[in-house]
């Protein structure tokens, strides 16, 4: 257990959650199911969520500021939302058949995002790029994409293309390389995706021009979780929505995680319009969801109605009524106000942290927007993944901040990516700022 550091008995204080990861091992394929839950030595296994707290199987509590990866707004639990997906669920699960519930919620989603006309259902993020991407090929005709390098977007092949390139493989600073995440992708993947370097114009616009005829999208994330959680400069986005114009090439805003910073989402915060938009996370109440919305135009590729799609889509449990209710509730919850509160407290938040990084003097920074935060290992100016990849000594600081987290009662993301939720009032936010600032007095991070 020795990279679980100090704090009183460690070793104790994880001991069931020790004992279930190594029961998970024989039966679980690495001994649990999703990657971003999984650091070392093991995870803490969960018991249950009430609010803005989080207990595990050991009996700790922890102030939760990762929200299972910044999907529950409303924190755990939230009685309106439980009682939204209660009701729904009496009345059965799903059906093979459409429901009221999903125009509903439709409904609200195309009147909050002002570039998107109609969309579909579908059950994740991945779910939600990939057929995105294959709209955008349906649409334009042109079967590559573009994307930037180090940026998620789920697990679709196509869009895991360099992001995870280290010094050894990433190449050209203006054209960066295609590399592969997962062991045995195809080279015909990689040759089939222009990978681009984040928030920087002309270099984007010269490899947009060069590839423009083999291009259907560029899928742009701009508030990218892993590369740094860096926002892209308004003139940045400005200049590729105007370039993707220009060369007939779809822009495709992955919403994801950054519909949290705004009413209106990033789009709505940036004043962009994209051609395509995906959304996830928030938008389910804290149940599986993902969406794909748009330009009426574009989306038509998705009708059944008049010949056989162009893109035929389809999927068990898409827009499954007990997700729309508990969604839909989620998204009534978030007005304007509440918005605007939520995004006062993550301004208040990061200017803490700031503070506490410069007293201590810690080799730290603290980045993001709205009600995203992350701390970084470094204080080098961040503007694109190159900046903010880690090198070895710090992402070994950045394991360490996690677990003297942890071990101090709050659950933040293992890389020290973070966001508030609608339960957490002053003093939630005061004690985060308190384990952070301990951890740097305690120990050399
Ligand atoms: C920007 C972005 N896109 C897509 C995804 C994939 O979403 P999901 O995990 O629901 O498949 C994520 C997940 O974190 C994400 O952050």
């Amino acid at each position: 257990m020795s990279s679980i550091p100090s704090t009183v008995n460690a070793v104790e204080r994880y001991a069931e959650s020790r004992r279930l990861y190594e029961e998970a091992r024989d039966v679980l394929a690495g001994g649990n199911s999703r990657l971003t839950v999984y650091y070392k030595p093991h995870p803490v296994y969960v018991d249950h969520g009430e609010g803005a707290y989080l207990f595990d199987v050991d009996g700790n509590r922890y102030l939760d500021i990762i929200n299972n990866y910044t999907s529950l707004i409303h924190g755990h639990a939230h009685p309106d939302v439980e009682a939204a997906a209660i009701a729904a669920l009496r009345g059965g699960t799903a059906f093979a058949a459409p429901t009221n519930a999903e125009i509903t919620l439709a409904k609200l989603l195309c009147e909050r995002l002002p570039a998107v006309d109609q969309l579909r259902f579908v059950n994740s993020g991945t779910e939600a790029v990939m057929m995105a991407v294959k709209a955008a090929r349906a649409f334009t005709g042109k079967p590559d994409i573009a994307k930037f390098e180090g940026a998620y977007h789920g697990a679709y092949d196509y869009v895991e293309v360099s992001l995870a390139s280290s010094p050894e493989n990433w190449g050209d600073p203006d054209a960066p390389a295609a590399t592969a995440y997962a062991a045995g992708v195809p080279q015909s993947v990689l040759n089939e995706v222009v990978v681009l370097p984040f928030n920087r114009i002309d270099e984007t616009r010269a490899l947009l021009r060069q590839n423009q005829d083999r291009l259907a999208a560029v899928v742009v994330d701009v508030m990218p979780s892993r590369v740094g959680l860096v926002p892209a400069s308004p003139e940045f986005v400005a200049a590729l929505q105007e370039e993707c114009r220009k060369l007939g090439i779809l822009l495709i805003s992955d919403e994801v995680i950054s519909f949290r910073v705004g009413y209106h989402g990033a789009q709505g915060a940036y004043g962009f319009e994209p051609d395509l938009t995906t959304l996830a996370k928030i938008i389910g109440g804290g149940f599986p969801v993902g969406a794909i919305g748009g330009r009426r135009e574009v989306m038509a590729v998705f009708d059944a109605a008049e010949q056989s799609p162009r893109v035929p889509h389809g999927g068990t449990f898409n827009a499954n009524p007990v997700t729309m209710a508990a969604g839909l509730k989620a998204m009534e919850l978030l007005t304007p106000d509440v918005f605007d509160r939520l995004n006062r407290q993550g301004e208040q938040l990061r200017q803490s942290l700031s503070d506490v990084i410069r007293l201590s003097e810690a080799e730290w920074q603290v980045t993001g927007a709205g009600s995203l935060f992350r701390l970084i290992p470094t204080r080098a100016p961040l503007s694109d993944y190159r900046s903010a990849h880690l090198n070895r000594e710090q992402s070994a600081r950045a394991a360490a901040l996690h677990w003297e987290l942890m071990n101090r009662g709050v659950f933040i993301g293992s890389s020290g990516f973070g966001c508030l939720s609608t339960p957490m009032a002053d003093g939630e936010i005061e004690a985060v700022v308190k384990a952070v600032e301990e951890t740097f007095h305690a120990g050399d991070l």
